[in-house]
């Protein structure tokens, strides 16, 4: 039977980033994490706070021209992979390698929309937890976690 969700609040961006940092405790190199939720319910915004606590300095924002962006982590994290798969309406015509660019067994990678790749990303990883966010009034915004192993 799949284990129930954490299921959490938050009430700013700032809580997200959070708990976004408490997520990225739980991950090992090789991690691939779904993030669902509607546009601006805060997938960013919880992928930015996990991928500080990961050693990313970079400032962290939503790919535009490409699929995905690459950030330099810490040991024993190489690399933290932030995709977002929203314009991308089918990956029949795409490149086969377009995701094996962004997960691997260095790697710790988050992923936003990421329905239509869904099958592909399992192949090419392992995902350990799906993230759902929802709005739920204001700046306040309804969080599973649910461990996927
Ligand atoms: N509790 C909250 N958690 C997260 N973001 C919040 C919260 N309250 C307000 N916000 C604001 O909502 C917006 C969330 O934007 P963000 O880019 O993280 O969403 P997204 O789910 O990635 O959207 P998209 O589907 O367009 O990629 C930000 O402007 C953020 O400041
Ligand atoms: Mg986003």
């Amino acid at each position: 039977m799949a284990p129930e969700p954490d299921r959490r609040e938050t009430r700013s961006a700032d809580e997200t980033e959070r708990l976004g940092a408490e997520l990225a405790g739980r991950l090992a190199p090789g991690d691939v994490v779904l993030i669902d939720g509607e546009l601006g319910a805060g997938k960013t915004t919880l992928v930015r706070g996990a991928a500080r606590r990961l050693g990313v300095t970079d400032p962290v924002t939503s790919p535009t021209f490409t699929i995905g962006q690459r950030y330099r982590a810490r040991p024993p994290v190489a690399y933290v992979s932030h995709v977002d798969l929203y314009r991308l309406a089918s990956l029949r015509d795409e490149d086969p390698d377009l995701l094996a660019d962004y997960i691997g067994p260095d790697t710790i990678t988050f992923v936003e929309w990421p329905d239509v790749g869904e099958r592909e990303i399992a192949e090419l990883g392992r995902v350990t937890q799906r993230v759902r966010l929802v709005h739920a009034g204001g700046d306040r915004r309804t969080i599973e976690v649910r461990s996927s192993s």
